[in-house]
């Protein structure tokens, strides 16, 4: 079998996923799924259906307030907002699939290693293997406002101690050694306390003394994602990412990020991981209908939602700027990956505030592609060729019609074009992932 091509449904706990304001488009079931763990469990056995590797929640933990120095915006157009737990779905998601790995983001800023460990520990444990965490720092002021800081924590400071964050979790995930366990009825022994090393770590940012709280899973730990683009954030990413997940408007923007990401590993003596590009396909009987579709989508979105959620990834507070002029490379200790790709020019000018604006209310910067079920999967297929990403972390737009329909409508033209599973290869997330298999 050749090279395969992996998928990933890129989703968020929230009234809507990446679109500002699909909940509002009719048919879209968003604001429903909030109260009903039904739908989600539904929506998971489609995306298992559909062989997908994975279901990833992103997540938006606090509030955009940066736009008018305000969360009104946010608010009033719920603009992931309100923006409930990820990884409390991750267990009843768990229990209604057999195949389908499942990620939530957990912020290094807004947890403690030994708590993330043991949340996404335990459901690996007990899915068998499936979960797997994407590492972020935390770039968001209302994050950081929520849990009592007055700012964001300095971009790379944040990367120190996120290195940090993770040297402790390694030791956590290594506590208990192989043949611990004895679980011995008839002497009453559970395990060898000279197998499970005693974590003693003291460090800059974090003290942790204790044991590891979560028997190791099939997959040993969680398959962990990572999505810094800036420098820093890179070199963080080759170092902890089992796979990195990357955000470019366009295709010279993602063969410049996988060349800068192949020189940057090489740099560093290691293997560069797996890419997966976010994407947001979208379909329609006929080219002119998925136009039809992306036009709608972009006429529903007030401006105001999407310069707030614009605003707060990129920490800069967009107000009174003009809209028409190229977007300029601002200072931000939030994302200075994404201010980077798309103040870059990566076509023949710089992008607009107002482009980047509309992109971002869209899909936060990952690419639409429009067209059929057969051009679209066309259209995977150059990209996964052209770049050599391992595969796609895609965004839907209408719920859950936007994921029934990629499953029914591309996965079996992707599936005859011999690129794409037709059954699962392996147990674990890892595995199917198409990951090395620890030593
Ligand atoms: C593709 C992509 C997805 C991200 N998803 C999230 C997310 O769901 N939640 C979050 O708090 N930060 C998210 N981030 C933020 C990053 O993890 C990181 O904190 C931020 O981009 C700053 O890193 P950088 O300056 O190295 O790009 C994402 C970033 C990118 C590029």
């Amino acid at each position: 079998m050749g090279r395969q091509l992996h998928l990933i449904s890129f989703e968020i706990h929230s009234p809507i996923n990446h679109t500002v304001l699909s909940w509002a488009a009719p048919g879209d079931d968003r604001l429903e799924a909030l109260s009903d763990l039904k739908k989600w469990q539904k929506l998971a056995r489609t995306l298992e259906r559909g062989m997908f590797d994975g279901l990833f929640f992103a997540d938006t933990p606090g509030v955009f307030d940066r736009y008018r120095e305000s969360h009104e915006d946010a608010v009033k157009y719920g603009v992931c907002w309100p923006s409930h737990d990820p990884v409390v779905l991750l267990s009843a998601l768990a229990a209604s699939t057999e195949h389908l790995g499942l990620a939530a983001t957990m912020s290094t800023t807004s947890f403690k290693p030994w708590t993330i460990v043991r949340q996404l520990s335990t459901v690996d444990y007990l899915s068998g293997g499936r979960v797997g965490w994407n590492i972020v720092t935390g770039h968001l002021r209302g994050e950081h406002r929520a849990i009592g800081y007055k700012d964001v924590m300095e971009h790379d400071r944040r990367y120190d101690a996120a290195d940090e964050f993770m040297q402790v979790c390694y030791a956590l995930w290594d506590s208990i050694g192989e043949g611990a366990i004895l679980a011995d009825r008839a002497t009453g022994i559970y395990a060898d306390p000279d197998k499970v090393r005693f974590v003693d770590y003291h460090g800059e940012f974090f003290d942790c003394e204790t044991v590891g709280p979560v028997l190791p899973s099939p997959q040993r730990r969680p398959v962990l994602f990572q999505a810094g683009t800036s420098g820093r954030g890179l070199r963080f990413g080759i170092e902890h990412g089992d796979v990195v997940f990357a955000i470019q408007p366009n295709l010279p923007g993602m063969m410049r990020y996988m060349g800068q990401l192949a020189e940057a590993s090489a740099q560093m003596g290691v293997k560069a991981p797996g890419v997966v590009f976010g994407v947001q396909p979208i379909l329609g009987g006929t080219e002119e209908e998925a136009q039809r579709n992306l036009r709608d989508l972009i006429e529903r979105m007030p401006l105001e939602g999407c310069l707030a959620r614009l605003s707060g990834t990129m920490g800069v507070n967009f107000e009174g700027i003009d809209l028409d002029k190229p977007m300029r490379e601002q200072a931000t200790n939030a994302s200075q990956g994404l201010m980077k790709a798309f103040t870059s020019v990566l076509g023949d000018r710089p992008f607009t505030l107002r482009e980047v604006a509309l992109k971002w209310g869209l899909s936060v910067g990952m690419p639409q592609v429009v067209g059929t079920p057969e051009q679209v999967a066309d259209e995977l297929e150059r990209i996964w060729r052209e770049t050599g990403c391992h595969g796609f972390n895609m965004t839907p737009n209408i719920m859950p019609k936007s994921v029934e329909d990629f499953v029914d409508e591309v996965v079996p033209i992707l599936q005859k074009k011999g690129i794409y599973r037709t059954e699962y290869e392996g147990t674990t997330f890892r595995e199917n992932l198409g990951l090395d298999p620890f030593d």
